[in-house]
């Protein structure tokens, strides 16, 4: 999954002289409503993925959450493996085989156990949230852990699978986001965004290894070389204070790794992002930028984001404490429409919010119960 001369990570093209697509004639719904823009596939693997709600803000008017939290595991991942999972039936082999901070995990899982495949979840031990672990046993994947962070679970999955040889003896298909196939299903979040309010001014992605802030730069590069639209949004990567190798190498501090990660938000404790080159592109090429917010700004976004209704993990609502970073520095305004990816369902990691004695009132009678309801 390497270009054998420049080391880089290969791409998928799409021919969009040869797409035929009709912005009007769209049929159907989820990820396979853009099937002309996607792989080309005997068998597809699906379980209704995408057509996620956009959510308007009251708070902030101008702000639109999109969903993701609503696919079938409670993850974005979910567009990526409806494809992946379709490929690897299709290419005949036994399983599937992931690195996981837990969400590509549970949906790697899910969709494998769909597909008749199996599937072996490689974890960083203690480093994943219970609800994603809890969706991997569920779905009966065959669960590795490693020690040390998600960088130590890629570098075992990368050298084993990866390797010269390795291809022939294991017969278990990577579904790791330096998969393109995944990303090309990832894109159609900006398929939908378009499709429901047009272009909007900034796209707000919480950064882990990368993958999906540049998928969904790439379906907007699509629709524009297709003339669907006529500008890209600008795209914002954000990443917990901790684990920010990408905003250190935007600034020009050093290269895009740094040691021992740290944040509450488990799915994007990465220092060593896969995908960083990408995500690079994917801010640079559309005049976007790199930011980073503190953990108590994550955990009161998500505090803020339940109050609307709307319950996310902690690494979703990185979006909107980017966005309110980015209000408050001036880099947006609040006219300016924005899109913020929320990335994943609030159930996935529910220790955190619990995490404290959870306010309540006991009682043991009618009578209290009626006082309570009158004040
Ligand atoms: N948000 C959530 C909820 C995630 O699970 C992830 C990645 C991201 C954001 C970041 O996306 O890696 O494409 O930049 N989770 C991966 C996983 C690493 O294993 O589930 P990215």
């Amino acid at each position: 999954m390497r270009c054998p001369r420049c080391g880089e990570l290969l791409d998928t093209l799409v021919d969009t002289g040869k797409a035929h697509i009709r912005w009007g004639g769209l049929h159907g719904r989820g990820v396979w409503r853009y099937r002309d823009l996607l792989p080309g596939l005997n068998h597809v693997v699906t379980m209704g993925e995408g057509s996620t709600p956009l959510i308007r803000l009251r708070e902030y008017p101008n702000a639109y959450v999109k969903f993701e939290g609503a696919n079938p595991t409670g993850s974005f991942k979910d567009r990526g493996m409806t494809v992946g999972a379709s490929l690897a039936v299709s290419l005949g082999v036994r399983g599937v085989v992931v690195a996981s901070t837990g969400n590509t995990a549970a949906s790697a899982a899910a969709y494998s156990a769909r597909a008749g495949l199996e599937c072996v979840v490689v974890l960083p031990k203690g480093n994943v949230a219970r609800g994603k672990l809890a969706q991997s046993v569920l779905h009966g994947a065959r669960i590795v852990e490693v020690p040390g962070t998600f960088d130590n679970a890629l570098e075992y999955v990368l050298d084993t699978v990866l390797s010269d040889g390795a291809v022939n003896d294991i017969n278990y298909y990577p579904l790791n986001s330096i998969n393109p196939w995944r990303l090309e299903g990832q894109k159609t979040i900006a398929f939908e965004i378009i499709e429901e309010i047009g272009v909007p001014d900034f796209v707000f992605v919480p950064v882990g290894n990368g993958g999906n802030i540049y998928a969904i730069w790439k379906g907007f590069r699509e629709l524009l070389e297709l003339g669907v639209i006529d500008r890209v949004p600008r795209m914002i990567g954000v990443q917990a204070e901790g684990a920010a190798p990408m905003v250190r190498y935007w600034r020009g501090l050093g290269e895009a790794r740094i040691d021992n990660p740290r944040t509450v938000a488990s799915a994007i404790r990465i220092g060593k992002p896969v995908n960083w080159f990408r995500a690079y592109r994917a801010v640079k090429y559309s005049n976007g930028l790199f930011l980073e917010v503190s953990d108590e700004e994550i955990i009161r976004a998500q505090g803020m984001l339940g109050r609307e209704g709307v319950g996310v993990e902690p690494a979703s609502a990185a979006s909107l404490a980017g966005y309110l970073r980015a209000l408050k520095e001036g880099i947006v305004d609040v006219n300016d429409r924005v899109v913020l990816i929320a990335t994943g369902h609030a159930l996935k990691d529910p220790d955190i919010l619990v995490r404290d004695n959870v306010q309540s009132i006991t009682i043991s009678s009618l009578e209290e119960l009626r006082r309570l309801l009158k004040t």
